[in-house]
């Protein structure tokens, strides 16, 4: 693992570096971006940039220094030639009073480079109790705040699935913890819409540039009599599910399309 903090390469990666009274160690205050590592060069680098800019104008935070940042990205994959690995480029509110109000510190950008292992080929997933705010103020914004995540992840691994599906207040399917969901119904490739409070995931633009499918919200139910489910994030890319809750799904022929159109579309270039 390289990581670099404000501007300097640590020679410790794994030592302390950030203030104990960091925003976005107490409270969350800061927002992220996991980009992948492709043959050593960042994967769709210029799209994660921008969301990163929107998530911190929706928190408020101050304005990114996008020049910054690749100046992280570059010192940390400059170290070491990652074959396939992952960056996480994280920006917080900085040094603050211990509560929810801000400091007038600057900001802490952080930037790690790590090796990304090999995704399972499929995967199974399970519904969640708890539902997405898609009103919320943090609604579609990739900030640290994701403890949310956390329980819900923790609440799927605890019945064997690596994915746990929200729904939002509407009762409308919304998407994974760290994955968007696109199902195909009679034939048809269907995703939810961003007004679902999904994130805008980059995997999800792609694929829907690339491929195409329909962009609409319904309830969660669907997926109970979906043909075909799979998930899709940086991580993950194209992962079909072969179990939903209780219910066993084959491997269909849209999700296969879909595999195979990502895969060259991916090799063909690393900031589309
Ligand atoms: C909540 C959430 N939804 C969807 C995604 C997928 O987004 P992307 O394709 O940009 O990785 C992520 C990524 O980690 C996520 O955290």
């Amino acid at each position: 693992m390289r990581a670099w903090l404000n501007g300097h390469l640590l020679d410790d990666p794994h030592g302390p570096a950030v203030a104990v009274n960091d925003h976005g160690m107490t409270v969350g205050d800061g927002v992220f971006e996991a980009v992948k590592v492709v043959d050593g060069q960042p994967f769709a680098l210029t799209r994660h940039l921008e969301r990163l800019e929107r998530s911190a104008r929706g928190l408020g935070l101050p304005e990114v220094d996008l020049d910054d940042v690749r100046r992280g990205v570059a010192a940390v994959l400059d170290e070491e030639h990652l074959t396939r690995g992952r960056l996480r480029i994280t920006y917080t509110g900085g040094v603050a009073p211990l509560g929810s109000g801000r400091g007038d510190g600057p900001p802490t950008l952080v930037v790690v480079a790590d090796v990304l292992r090999p995704t399972p080929e499929t995967t199974t997933a399970v519904t969640v109790p708890w539902p997405r705010n898609e009103r919320g103020a943090l609604a579609g914004l990739k900030t640290t705040s994701y403890a949310e995540n956390v329980v819900a992840l923790a609440h799927a691994a605890g019945r064997g699935a690596s994915e746990a599906i929200f729904a939002n207040l509407a009762g409308h399917l919304c998407e994974g913890t760290g994955s968007n969901v696109f199902y195909v119904v009679d034939g048809e490739l269907r995703t939810p819409t961003l007004a679902s409070g999904c994130l805008a995931g980059i995997s999800r633009a792609l694929l829907l540039e690339w491929y195409g499918g329909r962009e609409v919200d319904e309830p969660v139910g669907v997926l109970d009599s979906a043909e075909e489910i799979f998930l899709v994030s940086t991580t993950r890319d194209v992962q079909p599910v072969t179990r939903f809750d209780d219910r066993e799904l084959a491997v269909g022929p849209v999700t296969e399309e879909c595999r195979t159109v990502w895969r060259a579309r991916e090799a063909e270039g690393v900031d589309p």
